[in-house]
């Protein structure tokens, strides 16, 4: 899931366009970028889509973003959108355990009313002092939850930090990876409003590659091609990967847990990233 293009659910003739794009997931808004006297509408709109034939066999991850919980369009939005083929279901302004619990008997609720055979995986944004604060803590919540992603929109601008300011960004980008990583769930970096700034967008996903984040948030199509590009495994790396893995192979049968392959020290925590990006570029039907 390199990248994840947001649709607003009130724009319906935005859909098609998304569905054949290059997007490896797609979002549905259903929070800030619906307006509130459309929430029912978009919310028809993307119950039909979903329950439709069309959006899965576009083969993309598909996900909804729900109004947060405890907002009176939360269960509404729920029941609505929890069909086959939904992969995620994305929270927003998520800030205590007990919001994700209640989240997933919501959840659940609605899985056994619209006859879903697999479960729905929670996405859980990271957008306010207090979300970030217990990211670990929301995260491990419950087995549900498969990532975190970062919000900044919300997170910044109501404390007034700059959005480009670098030490800012780089400060809770880290801070919500280590909790991610801790709990064991995937880190998925925020949205780059500024759409038309292509290098801004790319240096942002830059850097989120090099935290370990898995993807970037798109709100434009013109950002797509650039997160699936920053976040595709380089040849270099696929092939450093494979000289690894091989070496491990090798290592292990002569009983060595350190030894150099490109001029490094590799053992276990090596192989497994080794075997991490061997994974990813395999998913991509590039390894
Ligand atoms: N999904 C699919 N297609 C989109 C799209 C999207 N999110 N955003 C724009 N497009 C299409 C447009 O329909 C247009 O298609 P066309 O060339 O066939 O007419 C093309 O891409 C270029 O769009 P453009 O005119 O530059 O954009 P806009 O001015 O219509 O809209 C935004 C700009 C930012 C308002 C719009 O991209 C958008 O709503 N993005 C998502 C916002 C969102 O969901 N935010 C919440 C999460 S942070
Ligand atoms: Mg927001």
């Amino acid at each position: 899931m390199r990248s994840k293009l947001f649709v607003p659910g009130s724009r319906p003739e935005l859909f098609g366009k998304a569905l054949q794009g290059e997007a490896d997931a797609l979002s549905f808004d259903l929070e800030d970028s619906v307006s509130p006297g459309r929430k029912a509408e978009a919310r028809g709109a993307l119950q039909d889509l979903l329950s439709g034939p069309v959006a899965r066999a576009s083969g993309k991850t598909l996900i909804v973003r729900v109004n947060p919980f405890g907002s009176e369009h939360f269960e509404d939005d729920v029941r609505a959108v929890v069909r086959p083929g939904l992969a995620l279901l994305n929270l927003p302004k998520v800030e205590s355990p007990d919001q994700v619990l209640a989240a997933v008997r919501a959840l659940e609720a609605a899985e056994r009313a619209n006859g879903l055979a697999g479960p729905v995986g929670l996405l859980l944004n990271i957008e306010s002092p207090r979300g970030l604060r217990l990211a670990y803590e929301l995260a491990s919540a419950h087995s549900r939850v498969a990532g975190l992603q970062l919000g900044l929109g919300d997170l910044f601008e109501p404390l007034q930090i700059a959005r480009h300011e670098p030490a800012a960004l780089h400060a809770v980008m880290l801070q919500m990876r280590l909790a991610a990583g801790e709990a064991g769930v995937f880190a998925y970096d925020a949205a780059y409003p500024r759409f038309s700034d292509v290098e801004g967008f790319r240096a942002e996903a830059a850097l989120a590659r090099r935290l370990g984040y898995i993807g970037k948030s798109c709100i434009h199509p013109s950002q797509v091609a650039h997160a699936n590009e920053v976040f595709r495994p380089t040849d270099e790396e696929i092939a450093h990967a494979r000289r690894v893995d091989a070496a491990a192979a090798d290592a292990e049968a002569r009983g060595l847990g350190a030894y150099t392959v490109d001029g490094q020290m590799v053992d276990a925590p090596f192989v497994n990233r080794a075997r991490a990006v061997l994974g990813t570029a395999k998913r991509l039907g590039i390894g």
